[in-house]
């Protein structure tokens, strides 16, 4: 069965091909969709909130011509103690796929194993693998020239402040092997990329996979794209003071970005919280892209599930 729980899921000919198909989606999209769901149901099982995830899941589901239900954990037996084994059991007799936001990576891990379905990670405490194509794809749009959407974005430089501890900071990692890029972080120690991430770039024989530095300054300079995420990611709400106060020397501003090449993109998620990890005045300038990543989760997503339906469907 196919999954997408992490970057590394996809062969190098099957990333080719979803990029290649998001480029056609965004380009024909209103105009003709291959109707690839028609008559599938998937599911979305959510444990946290989302506004970008869920409605570019639902609206590129149904562009694919595939029907679509969105569940929240809360309001299934899994909150009175059904257990997840018999949850993704029952699931797989109803539906096509399952596209699921949780805390525990394991969550996914667990879905995917006992369940007979495919599952895409919505993001995790882990990872936000759907967010990272689609950031990839997003550069690559913006630097593709005369090379091919994946050799675009090859030995970039890219930055990542704040928070080098979260789930986007690891999906950079992760990313910066696979699409071969240079990744510098800038964080306070205590929030340095941590062990689990380290073993899973062992356990894939990665080597030199990223540089970490206590200097914003450092890792900026020269960089072709500064990325930056919220602080107090989703269940962290308990440690905003100590991680506001830790982070405030990282975040992202019009100086900074002085360092960084004359035309560096800027990048960042969403949702984002201006004055905090990054300025208003970042947000609005030129070098921002933050609309583009996010309308590009619709199109990536949708070449995903393609792909992923399509692999099932030979199996
Ligand atoms: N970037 C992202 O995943 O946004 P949501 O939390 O709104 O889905
Ligand atoms: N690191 C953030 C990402 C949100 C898309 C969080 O987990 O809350």
């Amino acid at each position: 069965m196919k999954h997408f729980l992490k970057e590394t899921d996809f062969s190098n000919s099957e990333i080719t091909e979803i990029f290649s198909l998001a480029q056609n989606f965004k380009q024909k999209r209103n105009r003709h969709t291959p109707p690839t769901l028609a008559g599938q149901s998937w599911a979305l099982l959510f444990y946290k909130r989302s506004t970008r995830t869920r409605v570019s899941f639902e609206v590129g589901i149904s562009e694919l011509g595939g029907n679509v239900i969105t569940l929240e954990r809360d309001r299934l037996q899994l909150s009175r103690n059904e257990s997840m084994a018999d949850t993704a059991k029952v699931l797989s007799r109803y539906l096509h796929g399952l596209i699921i936001r949780a805390n525990d990576h394991e969550v996914v891990e667990t879905f995917a194993r006992e369940g007979t379905i495919p599952v895409i990670n919505a993001l995790t405490d882990f990872l936000h693998p759907c967010q990272i194509y689609s950031d990839v794809f997003s550069m690559a749009e913006k630097w593709n020239e005369n090379s091919s959407l994946l050799e675009s974005v090859k030995g970039k430089k890219i930055a990542f402040l704040g928070d080098c501890s979260d789930n986007m900071a690891n999906s950079w990692i992760l990313a910066g092997k696979l699409f071969d890029l240079e990744i510098s972080f800038a964080g306070p120690k205590a929030f340095a990329p941590g062990k689990k991430i380290d073993q899973l770039i062992k356990e894939n024989g990665y080597t030199n996979a990223y540089t970490f530095t206590e200097d914003p300054e450092e890792a900026v300079k020269n960089a072709d794209m500064i990325y930056t995420d919220v602080w107090v990611s989703m269940g962290k709400e308990d440690e905003a003071d100590l991680r506001k106060k830790e982070m405030l020397p990282y975040q992202v501003t019009m100086d900074l970005l002085k360092n960084a090449k004359p035309e560096s993109l800027f990048m960042h998620c969403l949702p984002a919280h201006a004055g905090e990890e990054v300025t208003q005045e970042v947000l609005d300038s030129t070098n921002s892209i933050i609309f583009d990543q996010a309308e590009n989760r619709l199109h990536v997503q949708k070449a995903i599930l393609s792909v992923i339906s399509e692999a099932c469907r030979s199996n």
